[in-house]
Order: C-alpha cells, then structure tokens, then sequence
C-alpha cells in the first residue's frame, strides 16, 4: 500500500559553510511545501539568486520564494527578533509574503542585544590576550546559545508574559552586565553603532530592550506556534518537508574544529532535535560541498593555499568564486577540496548524497589537487582527526588531477561536462564513498545537474 506521509530531505553544510545551501535549498523548495531552519542564527548568510535576482536570507528558510510553500524556524534555532522583522520588511518590499507562510517556534531563544555585546567584547578581550580570536560573526550567537544550555534564556514563548519576561530580564542584565563591565573591560569598549542605543557605560540598559522586545512581540505573536506539532501534522498528511541546516559540518559544537567552531550542532541529526520531529521523518541527507574548501573565521585548514597572491590556485578561487561573506563582509580563506574531511562529514551525518557546487570555478584551472589523507606526527591517517589540535598538525597527502580548459558554466547535463570534471567528480563520490547526486554550475537556481533526486523514493 502506498503510503500517504510525505518524504523529507535534509540539506546540511559537508565543509565549513557557505557550500551554496541557499541555492539547494531553494531549488529543492519546488518539491516540498514546508520548509525549516533547525539551528543557528542570524550568523547564516544564504544566497538565492532566481533570473538573475539575488535574495540574501539570514533567519528565513530559503523556501520563501516559492510562494505556495510554508516556512518554518524551529526551536534549535536562537532567534533575535530584530533581525526577523528587518528580513521580512526587505523581502516585503521585493513583494514577497512571508508573514502568512512563516511560522515561529514559541521554544526559540531570543537574542538580544547584551548577547552581541558579550560576544564582540569576549572576542576583543582573545585578541588582548594574545589567543587566537575565533573569528565569530559577532551577532551573539554562542552567548545567546550558552543561555540556554544554562537555562535561564527568555524565550519566544516568554513574550505572552510581559511582567514575567521584565524580571528575567532584569536577572539576565545583572549576570551579563557584570561578565561585561568587570572582566570584558566593556566601559573602554567603543560598541558598534548598532549596539550604542542599547548601552550607557558599558552597561546593557533595560528599558531600550525591554521595550524593544514588547514591540517585537506584538508583531511576532500571529507567527509563534507549536512548530514540532505542525510538521508532525504535515507529515501525516503527506507534505514533503525540508530541513535547511545553516553552517557547516567543520563548525559543528562537537564534531567540527573546536573550538573554532560555532555553538550548535549544525550535523544532519539535529534537524530532528531542533524541530521537534522524531528521527525516523528524516528520509534523505544531501551534503552540500564546494568543488574547493572555504572558510571564514579562525581556525585550522589543512588545505588552505595562498588565495591572496595573483596566478595562483587560491587566488582563482577568491576571485572567480567572489568569496566574500553575505553576513559579515570578510574574505572567505579558500584551498583545494579535502576528501578525508568529507569522509568525516560523511560519517557524522549518514550523508546519503553529495551536492558539489561552484564547479564551474575550477574552470581554467590546469591542474587540480585532491587531499584523500594527511600525515599526522608521521603517520597516515585517511580521516580527519576530531578537534582543532591534532587538524592543525595535520599535512594534506594530495593526489594530482587534471583540470579542464572549458567553460562549465550553465552545464545543466552531466553528459555535457568536460571529461576531466567527469572525472574529477567520480574520484570524489569513490574517495568519500558517498554518490553525487547534484552538481551546481552557477549561482542560478537552474543551473543544476541532477543524478539524483533526493526526493525520488528509490534512494532510499
Ligand atoms: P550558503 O551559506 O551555504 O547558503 O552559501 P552562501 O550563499 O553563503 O555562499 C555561496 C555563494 O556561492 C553564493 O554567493 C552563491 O550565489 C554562490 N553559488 C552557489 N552555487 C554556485 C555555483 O555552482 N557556482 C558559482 N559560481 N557560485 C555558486
Ligand atoms: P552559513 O549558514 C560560514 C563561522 C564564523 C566563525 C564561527 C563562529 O552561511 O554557511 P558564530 O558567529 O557562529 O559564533 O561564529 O563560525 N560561521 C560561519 N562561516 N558560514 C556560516 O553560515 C557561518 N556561521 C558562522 O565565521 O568562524
Ligand atoms: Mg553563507
């Protein structure tokens, strides 16, 4: 009997993030009709670029464009309101609805100012002392994220509940006032202009928060909802559903590169924990790689090459892949794609297939590398070690590729690929044993090869 529950598909970050998990996430939204963010922030920066128009999102799921689809931000995710609000407005003002699609978990976190305040004066206060910064986007997304493991974070839900959420805060601004004042040196601090309305002193204020946070509330209250009961119930009535991981496997809280690493779990498994739906829904994991490594940050990279020098390999990476971030601004580091570390990502999220995005930057590229191993106090090891430590002692073993003189720009068959990038894709999927089931070859959301729908049944 066939059955009438829908098939649910889960897009995570394989490398250090910004793989071009808008891009699938938006292309895969044609075949789902709900779709959710499960964890991080507004640290996420996802680019969307439809005929040719480009669309930023940082909190909403990047289903939005498709208007009959539904949008969801699980309770994994810490949510500042703020930003919410200023990401529907620009997308309002493009004519997209958002508010009637999009819906709230009342579980969220909520960021708020003090939160980016602790988290750009404790990342200021590394780089007095002399330890390497981890390079945050300092939108307080670890101290909004520390709260809640602490257990005293106002929640989405607090905002029905005014005088109780005042005495929270209150308790709140005590703690992180003091973290700020006495040991973040915050009074010397020069804040950021978007913090200055919040602080007097270096103090975090409560009246600026507090009535900021009321006002949200009001907004916020038609979209706040039991989001684990509505995905349960979509499901059941045969919804497809999409679970859209921000970030990246490298910056997962325990599996990435800690401590350079953001303050969630960014791995396949935490999209059921972060929504509220059991394991069992989640039909399908599709890593998100570039055809190249970036990141953005601090912290170790085996295969980093020089990406500021003319002429070289990382330089046409930097340049011919604009790796810019959409959140912050800052270059992207860029180097040769790293197969042992996708063997890692592989494993911690049972991937069932690989998207290898931005293909075409290899374009013009005489010769390609590809590290299947390192050497690690002399050994060999063919997996990417766990921690910060032990991967930045580790020394890339490359294997020599030939590259390819054609454009692959547009390319939207794999038969219409130039031979060597056939090949250089067959020798991923054999090296990381996991099938390319997408290969992507522009920004542009039809310019995507499919071997393999995720949403197809029989790869399961
Ligand atoms: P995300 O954070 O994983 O959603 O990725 P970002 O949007 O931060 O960064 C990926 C960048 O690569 C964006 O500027 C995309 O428009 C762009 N992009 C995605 N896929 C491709 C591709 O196949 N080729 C090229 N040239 N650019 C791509
Ligand atoms: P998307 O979803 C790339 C990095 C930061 C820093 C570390 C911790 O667009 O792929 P945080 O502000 O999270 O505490 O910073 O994580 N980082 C990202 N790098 N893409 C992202 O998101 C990132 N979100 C956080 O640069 O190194
Ligand atoms: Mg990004």
């Amino acid at each position: 009997m066939k059955s009438t529950k829908g098939r649910n598909v889960v897009v995570v970050g394989a490398q250090w993030g910004d793989e071009g998990k808008g891009k699938l996430v938006d292309w895969l939204s044609a075949q789902a009709q709900g779709v959710v963010r499960f964890q991080g922030g507004h640290n996420a920066g996802h680019t969307l670029v439809i005929n040719g128009v480009k669309t930023a999102l940082h909190l909403i799921p990047s289903g939005i464009m498709h208007p009959g689809v539904k949008c969801y931000i699980g309770n994994g995710v810490v949510l500042s309101a703020a930003k919410l609000f200023e990401e529907i407005e620009g997308l309002e003002r493009a004519d997209v609805e958002v508010r009637s699609r999009l819906r709230v978990s009342e579980g969220c976190p909520l960021i708020l100012p003090f939160h980016a305040a602790l988290d750009v004066a404790r990342e200021a206060a590394l780089e007095r002392g002399g330890t390497e910064k981890i390079g945050t986007t300092g939108r307080g997304i670890g101290p909004a994220y520390e709260d809640k493991i602490a257990r005293r974070a106002l929640r989405v839900q607090d905002l029905k509940y005014p005088e109780r959420f005042a005495a929270k805060l209150r308790t709140l601004l005590a703690l992180h006032n003091h973290m700020l004042t006495t040991f973040l040196g915050s009074r010397d601090f020069e804040f950021g202009d978007a913090l200055k309305p919040y602080m007097r002193d270096g103090e975090v204020l409560f009246e600026p928060v507090y009535a900021q946070a009321m006002r949200h509330a009001e907004q916020l209250r038609p979209m706040i909802a039991d989001v684990s009961c509505e995905l349960n119930e979509a499901h059941a009535h045969g919804a497809n559903l999409l679970f859209e991981g921000a970030q990246g496997t490298l910056l997962d809280i325990d599996h990435g590169t800690y401590p350079y690493v953001t303050s969630s779990n960014c791995v396949a498994g935490n999209a059921a924990a972060g929504s509220g739906v059991g394991p069992g829904m989640l039909h399908y994991v599709l890593g998100i790689a570039k055809a190249y490594c970036t990141r953005v940050g601090g912290g170790p990279f085996p295969t980093e090459l020089d990406w500021q020098t003319p002429g070289t390999p990382g330089y046409h990476m930097s340049t011919v892949g604009v790796e810019k971030g959409v959140t912050t601004g800052r270059s992207r580091r860029c180097g040769w794609f790293d197969a042992a570390l996708l063997k890692r990502s592989a494993q911690v999220n049972g991937l069932n297939g690989l998207c290898i995005t931005k293909l075409d930057v290899l374009d013009g590229l005489p010769q390609l590398s590809l590290c299947v191993g390192y050497l690690l106090d002399g050994e060999r090891v063919d997996l990417l070690p766990v921690g910060a430590d032990e991967i930045a002692r580790c020394e890339p073993i490359y294997e020599q590729m030939p590259g390819w003189a054609e454009s692959t720009v547009g390319v939207t068959r794999y038969e219409s690929l130039p031979v060597n990038a056939q090949r250089y894709l067959e020798r991923i999927a054999q090296v990381t044993d996991v099938p390319v089931a997408i290969v992507s070859t522009s920004p542009d959301r039809e310019h995507t090869i499919v071997l393999h729908n995720p949403y197809a049944a029989a790869a399961d």
